[in-house]
């Protein structure tokens, strides 16, 4: 049997690829358990990506209150607006668990809390599901950071943060639920 020689620089670079491929195992280790990053779950379901907001596991856009101190807020997000949230700002109280369903009706695009960890892709056919606590009023801005088109960077809305005192649940009409329409 011949003996092997590696040559010096050649460990060196075995070595360097070593430690680079520890260093990313340990930044997706870290990244899961820390600030608790994952894929899009799949616990939202799909939806027809034609026609996402007449799914059955999907309401017409706007906030739902869902018991005492849990609320669900489905969200569309289309070229280049947030439905609700854009024209008009999503109003949630605080110290609640607030769940956010969000689905895009045309493109991949982000839903992003500023400066929170509330960031998921909203991708056509599958709705994101997020719950948040939201532990002081103040207003969120939202902003879509996957490039969605030439208006992406204009894509933004906003969520107001109010005391439990001064919410007043939005109005919802027993059928809620849309229709379902054949495609
Ligand atoms: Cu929507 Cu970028």
């Amino acid at each position: 049997m011949t003996h092997v020689r590696i040559h010096r620089f050649e460990k060196l670079w075995l070595g360097a690829a070593f430690v680079l491929i520890v260093a990313f195992i340990a930044t997706i280790v870290y990244g899961s358990l820390g600030p608790g990053v994952a894929m899009v779950g799949d616990d939202g379901g799909t939806v027809n990506p034609d026609n996402p907001t007449a799914a059955d596991n999907f309401r017409d856009p706007g906030v739902y209150q869902a018991d005492d101190d849990s609320y669900d807020v489905y969200v569309e997000a289309r070229q280049f607006a947030f439905s609700p949230g854009t024209s008009e700002p999503i109003r949630v109280p605080a110290d609640t668990n607030v769940t956010f369903h969000v689905t895009s009706g045309d493109v991949t695009h982000g839903f992003e809390l500023v400066g929170t960890n509330v960031n998921t892709m909203v991708i056509p056919g599958q709705v994101a599901q997020l719950t948040v606590n939201f532990d002081e009023a103040r207003t969120h801005h939202i902003v879509c950071h996957e490039y969605c088109g030439p208006a992406h960077h204009a894509m933004e809305g906003s969520i107001e943060v109010v005391p439990q005192s001064e919410f007043t649940p939005p109005q919802q009409a027993a059928a809620d639920q849309s229709e379902v329409t054949d495609t």
